[in-house]
């Protein structure tokens, strides 16, 4: 499994890499929908945007407490390995539904972000934009941060119910039209349009790799599902490519 997966990689001359919020576990970040993830804890309508807009305080609390933790944590192995193989040019683009930026800070150039980053944040009336650094000193001191405007500062991040950023799709439908190869790693592939990427590149061709330590919705489809910790099948997978 370990040298199939490496000679795809060395076969492909477009791999496209699409990846969840189980790579940023081992960041100390939790995911979704693990038995421990973000919804054993929190209802899922915290991430709504009817939600945010009817109780700002309380997303802001739960942003204070969760989200804004995201922006201290650093890139794990599976974020430097994946960083590794763009340099070398084995991996062309990461696609991310991750809002952390750890893709960028282990050295990913060429990162879609399809969900947004917290770490910009922008008034919904007049559009100026705020860093999270500005964010976080309002929060010491009032429970939701407003714009001199007067208008409410809300994440750059998708809602639920909220269109992905344009620009975003429309880079990730490319890629995934032109790729040979498309790695999911850490994504339990339920969420749409993230999850369709990989089903538009195995219409088109590709082959299609999941690795994973769980079932994911798109396992069906897929000509290689590696179930395991993406650290421990990273670094062997790492090591085999220095040897
Ligand atoms: P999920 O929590 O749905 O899936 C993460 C997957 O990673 C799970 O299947 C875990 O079992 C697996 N996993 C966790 N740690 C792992 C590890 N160390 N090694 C291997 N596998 C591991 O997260 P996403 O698929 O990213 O959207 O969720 C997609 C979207 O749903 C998110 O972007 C977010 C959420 O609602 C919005 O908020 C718009």
């Amino acid at each position: 499994m370990y040298q199939e997966f490496v000679d795809l990689l060395r076969q492909s001359s477009y791999c496209v890499v699409l990846t969840g919020a189980g790579v940023s576990t081992p960041s100390g970040i939790p995911d979704f929908r693990s038995p421990t993830g973000l919804y054993s804890k929190y209802p899922q309508e915290i991430f709504d945007i009817d939600y945010f807009y009817s109780s700002p305080a309380s997303f802001y609390s739960f942003c204070k407490e969760v989200l804004l933790p995201m922006i201290d944590a650093q890139p794990n192995l599976v974020h430097e390995f994946l960083a590794w193989l763009e340099e070398r040019g084995y991996v062309k683009v990461v696609i991310t539904q991750n809002i952390d930026g750890l893709h960028q800070k282990a050295g990913s150039k060429d990162v879609v972000e399809l969900h947004g980053n917290i770490s910009r944040f922008k008034c919904d009336k007049c559009g100026k934009l705020y860093d999270h650094n500005w964010v976080r000193r309002e929060l010491e001191k009032k429970a939701v941060p407003h714009c001199l405007c007067g208008g409410l500062i809300r994440p750059d991040i998708v809602f639920f119910k909220e269109s992905l950023p344009w620009e975003a799709v429309n880079m990730a439908e490319m890629h995934s039209l032109s790729c040979d190869l498309m790695v999911v790693m850490g994504s339990s592939l339920v969420v749409y349009p993230a999850a369709s990427f990989p089903i538009l590149a195995k219409k088109n061709g590709a082959k299609l790799v999941i690795i994973n330590n769980s079932e994911t919705g798109l396992d069906f489809l897929c000509d290689l599902k590696i179930e395991k910790d993406l650290v421990e099948f990273c670094s062997q997978v790492w090591k085999m490519f220095q040897s």
